[in-house]
């Protein structure tokens, strides 16, 4: 740190506890050289911190403090590696993320509608092209990595709207860790979902020694303010309706009536056709039950079905979404590992990226057609190439917003034999190669496939 940053930050430390001052006067004191600070003593004693409740690791109050600091570097664009810099609404962003995030906070606050992270999974592995440890020794094997997450979590955040919500996704390496930094960084009342996704079905190789194979991976879902929703699923007709009787009233779908050993009164119904009485255990109101019976959307039974069921109407759903579940299923890795391949050639410039499919499941579920995406551990750009392949899809106008640091390319790599020099080239080639593959396939060419480019200077 040059001696005029770290100037700056003491002014701006100072500023701050004035403007602390002013609505708790009593939590504020004066130091032996009479500087305002913090009277920390008084205010755990007034706020105690129910020990069970925090997450505590070392080096966490220095992630707190490097998430304070401020930065005195700049955004600059980087015309000519752009794309359409005068029409596009989507930004690419070459630097580390702790930087970006700083300096567009000021910009960007409330405006995101969803991010979208994978941080390195801190495996330990030394083999992929981005860095994976954040080890220095067997003890703080999670407290570097911990930090890393935390700092840039409680930057984050600023930058989501009311509305909007981070989902993180993470292995079984930090998922524990990470779930506790979240709760710290966006409060457990803002936690949403753990979605579960497989990244294969098989087992293969050398079995380890517990002889059982982690096959899924985790997207932890948390809201800004406990008011974000899922969009769901699109509510299809073939989605089990059909109308086998020719209803007028159209495609249908059979509900049960009956609801046994669940504590429920038991209510009677008559058959208007046969006279027969049918009596079961039901949540439904008697006058509920009558009335269903005369609108004709009572099924009667006739074997192998030994109660009667409702009809429920497909045009009766108001919403046209009906609720996701978390479990997604099967995205293949490997099949998205080719994917990307296709893109270079059939080269292999970059380890796990994530399956496009996943995202653009993610993106359709999570986010309405027209709002704003970030992602600052972009990788090889993914879910860039995602809001783009969707909106040539259905004709959305999502944007998006992606980081990455230049981490260099290891000589032996591919991607360097290639001549990229770094992730972050392939970030914005990926980008390049996706838009032009989707324009070849795309009924609206004015598909927005550009984004402008700025470096961290
Ligand atoms: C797991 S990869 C993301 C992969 C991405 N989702 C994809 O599908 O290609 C994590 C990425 O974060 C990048 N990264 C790590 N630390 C960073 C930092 N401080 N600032 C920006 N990017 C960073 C790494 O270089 C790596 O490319």
């Amino acid at each position: 740190m040059t001696s005029k940053t770290a100037k700056n930050n003491q002014d701006d430390l100072s500023r701050r506890v004035e403007a602390f001052r002013t609505v708790f006067p009593e939590f504020v004191i004066k130091d032996a050289s009479g500087a305002l600070r913090l009277d920390v003593e008084r205010l755990k004693e007034t706020f105690p911190i129910s020990e069970k409740s925090e997450f505590i690791w070392p080096g966490k109050q220095k992630a707190v403090l490097e998430s304070r600091l401020e930065t005195a570097k700049k955004l600059r664009p980087w015309r000519e590696e752009s794309r359409d810099w005068d029409k596009t609404r989507n930004a690419y962003i070459e630097g580390d993320n702790l930087d970006f995030l700083k300096i567009a906070r000021a910009d960007l606050a409330g405006k995101v509608d969803l991010i979208y992270i994978d941080p390195p999974y801190n495996t330990g592995s030394e083999t992929f092209v981005y860095r994976d440890d954040f080890s220095n020794s067997k003890q703080d094997v999670s407290s570097n990595w911990a930090s890393m997450f935390y700092s840039r979590l409680l930057l984050a955040r600023d930058f989501l709207k009311d509305s909007g919500a981070i989902f993180v996704s993470i292995d079984d390496h930090e998922y524990a860790n990470a779930v506790k930094i979240l709760d710290e960084a966006f409060g457990r009342e803002n936690y949403v979902a753990t979605i579960v996704w497989e990244m294969k079905r098989e087992a293969k190789g050398i079995p380890p020694k517990s002889m059982c194979v982690s096959n899924h991976e985790y997207i932890l879902c948390y809201s800004k303010n406990g008011s974000y929703r899922f969009i769901g699923d699109f509510r299809d007709v073939e989605d089990g309706f059909s109308n086998p009787d020719f209803d007028p009233r159209g495609p249908w779908k059979r509900q049960y009536l009956q609801r046994f050993g669940q504590g429920f009164r038991e209510k009677t119904i008559v058959d208007p056709v046969t006279g027969r009485a049918y009596t079961f255990e039901t949540p439904y109101t008697q006058e509920k039950l009558n009335r269903w019976v005369a609108e004709g959307r009572v099924i009667f039974p006739t074997p192998p079905y030994k109660y009667p069921a409702r009809k429920e109407f497909f045009c009766e759903y108001a919403n046209p979404y009906k609720p996701i579940v978390t479990s997604w299923g099967l995205f293949s890795t490997k099949v998205g590992s080719e994917k990307l391949k296709s893109l270079f050639d059939g080269k292999k410039v970059f380890d796990y990226s994530k399956p496009i499919d996943l995202l653009t499941t993610l993106l359709r579920r999570a986010l309405r057609s027209d709002g704003l995406v970030m992602d600052f551990f972009a990788g090889s750009g993914t879910l860039g190439h995602a809001v783009m392949a969707l909106n040539a899809e259905d004709g959305g106008s999502r944007q998006f917003i992606l980081a990455q640091t230049p981490e260099p390319c290891g000589k032996k790599s591919v991607a360097y034999k290639l001549g990229y020099r770094d992730i972050s080239a392939i970030c914005r080639e990926r980008l390049r190669r996706a838009g032009d593959l989707l324009l070849t396939e795309a009924a609206d060419q004015n598909l927005d496939v550009g984004f402008r480019a700025y470096r961290i200077e």
